[in-house]
């Protein structure tokens, strides 16, 4: 185990020292096979770890989405679930949660986050419509395309580059609205997709200067501004940690004052709100929650469940109110500074500074001698994974799909490997473990050999694609 006990809370921060505010109550034993048996489970899976089997997986990285570990009192709220179709209790208090934590008037539940992109784009966008965002995510702008939008990354420059150090490289870059404004005019922008800790720069965060600027012009322009919420906790942590005036605020404090300045969210419960399943979607306006509402009957299920079960809601409810905690946020996402501090002190390339949910690999940096249409950033995850059993992601040109008009790859600037940490789930020694192991890839380097695609589906395609070595 590593004798070092501090982390570094934002890279340009001063050092604190940090422990779980939990302790173990119960464990799921998990083991590691053979480097020879990977190796096989890796070729059945056609190189692509979203086919992996978990059995197969020493320590699962693959995401931090619906793998978080729930506090007894979670599991004591999954007792009390009321399954009534229509009207459950549980409901009420999620609802009641949710309008206290993020300070949104109407509540429309969802099976999980993207049903809920499903719900807003469809609901806010017409065909045609430009739907700027601050980089994109994979299910987001899918369902922004299906509802007929056309995505414009809006995010500053600096987020493409995985080295640039900026305490909120999440910013939206104002200039890049305004100039899409003057250029399609207001009316045909459907609204400005803003995302805390933006997931594919790195879990990079927003700064309150950023959104309070956007507030602005939205204002002036006419236009609304609809946050993803989903990792809105750990972006608020950030804003406590690096921007002046917001040292001495607590994370709900902070939390509910960024939630002000947009007209409404979208949510994947499965991330900060430390359940396996669930999800939401609130607005202020009562017009667009009476259409999300007939909407989510069509899509979910009735407005007072939404796919979810009554036990689920009352999970989500007390994890809500658990995620908002100072020291559970700190914990969580200090230990993946600590993992990102280790990474960085053994010269491997990651994105810098370090994110809130995950470690990105720099998987250019790795293998320069693969293209990127050999996927570097997918055999990086493959070497991973035989290395150790370690389960991580392909976050480059996979993951960023073709573009819908020309058919080609999107090449993204950024072609990473990440390392998503779910919460209060694993130890400080796995983190050593896991850097051990990216460490000894990092000085295997040299021989590894690109993929090419042998199956692709139509969306999404990082979930299902199948790859060969060449
Ligand atoms: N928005 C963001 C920023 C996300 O990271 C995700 C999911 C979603 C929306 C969609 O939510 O999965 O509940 O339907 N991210 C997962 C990940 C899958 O691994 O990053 P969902």
């Amino acid at each position: 185990m590593s004798s070092q006990r501090y982390i570094t809370m934002g890279e340009q921060k001063g050092r604190r020292s940090w422990a779980e505010p939990w302790k173990i109550k119960m464990v799921e034993p998990i083991s590691m096979i053979s480097r020879s048996e990977r190796e096989k489970a890796i070729q059945e899976a056609g190189y692509n770890t979203f086919l992996l089997r978990s059995k197969d997986v020493y320590i699962d990285l693959l995401t931090d989405s619906g793998t978080s570990a729930m506090s007894d009192r979670q599991w004591a709220g999954m007792m009390l679930g009321d399954e009534a179709y229509a009207g459950s209790v549980n409901f009420y208090n999620l609802e009641k949660a949710i309008q206290e934590i993020y300070g949104y008037e109407y509540i429309v539940p969802t099976h999980q986050g993207r049903g809920a992109e499903h719900l807003i784009s469809h609901a806010e966008i017409r065909k045609g419509q430009y739907v700027p965002g601050n980089m994109y995510f994979t299910t987001t702008r899918l369902h922004q395309e299906l509802a007929g939008g056309i995505f414009v990354d809006v995010i500053i420059d600096e987020a493409h580059d995985p080295y640039h150090i900026d305490p909120f490289k999440g910013n939206i870059d104002l200039r890049k609205v305004e100039n899409l404004v003057k250029e399609k005019g207001a009316e045909n922008i459907a609204y400005i997709s803003l995302a805390g800790t933006v997931n594919m720069a790195g879990g990079q965060p927003v700064s309150m200067a950023n959104v309070k600027a956007l507030r602005k012009l939205c204002d002036q322009h006419g236009l609304k501004l609809y946050l993803d919420a989903t990792r809105m906790v750990e972006n608020s942590l950030f804003i406590q940690l690096s921007e002046s005036g917001y040292k001495k605020k607590k994370v709900a404090e902070i939390l509910k004052e960024f939630c002000d300045y947009t007209d409404g969210a979208w949510m994947s419960g499965k991330k900060d709100h430390l359940v396996n399943i669930g999800g939401w979607v609130a607005v202020r306006d009562k017009n667009l929650a009476d259409r999300l509402r007939n909407a989510v009957v069509v899509y979910e299920g009735l407005h007072t469940y939404g796919g979810m079960a009554g036990r689920d809601m009352e999970a989500m409810a007390i994890g809500i109110r658990e995620s908002v905690e100072d020291d559970h946020i700190k914990s969580r996402v200090g230990q993946v500074l600590y993992l990102g501090e280790l990474l960085v002190n053994w010269g491997i390339p990651i994105v810098r500074p370090v994110g809130g949910h995950a470690i990105f690999l720099d998987a250019r940096a790795f293998y320069p001698h693969i293209p990127q249409d050999q996927f570097p950033a997918q055999v990086l995850a493959s070497e991973l994974y035989m290395d150790s059993g370690i389960r991580s992601m392909e976050r480059g040109v996979v993951s960023a799909g073709r573009d819908p008009q020309t058919g080609d790859h999107r090449y993204p600037k950024l072609e990473l490997t990440r390392l998503a940490i779910p919460r209060r789930v694993y130890t400080e020694a796995h983190m050593d473990v896991i850097a051990e192991s990216v460490k000894m890839v990092y000085e295997d380097r040299k021989n590894i050999k690109g993929f090419k695609m042998v199956y692709e589906p139509e969306y999404l395609r990082f979930f299902q694609a199948r790859f060969e070595r060449l």
